[in-house]
């Protein structure tokens, strides 16, 4: 029996058997192979290019969204306050008229003036909380510190669940977006548990440290679950979690059941205070 048999084929005409591999691998077949593996290797490297490109651009858009939404919030806030709130004020002011020019005879007419009087009254009201919630304006007067502090109190007297505010940033001075950022964030964390939680209690804290701003809002109701923090219906935990991630930080929402909800932002301090000026 010769010792070199012909080497064996498959149906494919590939060769089998060891001498075939030893044959294989004096030829040229297995520069085929491995010229196939280096092909998978770039295909797989320009797929997940091409999904790296595409996730950028998703939060790109994003975060372009989340400005449009902004910045028509302030202007609806504009016309609300420019349109309604001057209407609104005219026509208290006219029922007021009416109140002390009334004739004897017209005593009747009394009551009525002042029960439309009272709602025109109401919708001032209404209209001052809407134009507030729309436009984060108090971040600019007060600081994002003193801002939060009184978010957490009007959140306390409006939903009736007692809400702490703890703070060691006082005085540090913050920079536009990212101070209008974390108070979104926290007004939709707190509207969440105002709506969600079936809550006791709420805290809310703003903490820095050499390194960075860490915002929690925590409450002790039922807990949300592991699937709605990643659900793509979530669009409210969506656009907190974008607007962090614009501003390069971490986001992390987690709930125990019947324990509470934690939701805690960590956000870079270099992009959230305000650069230091030119020096003088
Ligand atoms: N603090 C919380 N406690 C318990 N469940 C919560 C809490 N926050 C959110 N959830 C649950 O997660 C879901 C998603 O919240 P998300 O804020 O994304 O949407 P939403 O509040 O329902 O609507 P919106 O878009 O108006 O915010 C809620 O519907 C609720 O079931
Ligand atoms: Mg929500």
């Amino acid at each position: 029996m010769s010792r070199h048999a012909p080497a064996r084929r498959d149906r494919t005409g590939s060769l089998t058997g060891v001498e075939g591999l030893a044959r294989a691998l004096r030829t040229h077949e297995v520069d085929a192979i491995v010229g196939d593996r280096d092909i998978m290797v770039v295909r797989l490297k320009q797929a997940e290019d091409e999904l790296e490109r595409s996730r950028d651009q998703l939060r790109a858009l994003a975060s372009h969204l989340l400005s449009v939404r902004d910045s028509e919030r302030v202007a609806i806030a504009r016309e609300l306050h420019d349109e309604f709130g001057q209407a609104l004020t005219s026509l208290q002011l006219g029922l007021a008229w009416l109140a002390r020019n009334v004739t004897p005879e017209q005593r009747t007419l009394l009551a009525k003036i002042a029960s439309l009087s009272e709602a025109t009254t109401g919708l001032i009201r209404s209209v001052k909380l809407i134009t507030i919630e729309l436009r984060p304006g108090a971040v600019d007067e007060l600081g994002l510190a003193k801002t939060l502090r009184s978010a957490a109190r009007d959140f306390e007297s409006s939903v009736g669940i007692p809400c702490r505010f703890r703070t060691n940033a006082a005085g540090v001075p913050f920079n536009r977006p990212a101070a209008i950022a974390v108070y979104r964030i926290v007004q939709a964390a707190l509207t969440n548990v105002a709506r969600h939680a079936r809550a006791a209690h709420a805290t809310v804290t703003l903490m820095t440290s050499a390194r960075a701003l860490t915002v929690t809002v925590t409450d002790d109701g039922r807990g949300i679950s592991r699937k709605l923090v990643d659900s793509r219906g979530s669009l409210g935990i969506i656009g907190m979690r974008e607007r962090v991630l614009a501003l390069d930080g971490t986001f992390t929402l987690t709930g125990s059941k019947r324990k509470g909800t934690t939701l805690k932002v960590r956000l870079p301090l270099s992009r959230v205070v305000l650069e230091p000026g030119p020096a003088a």
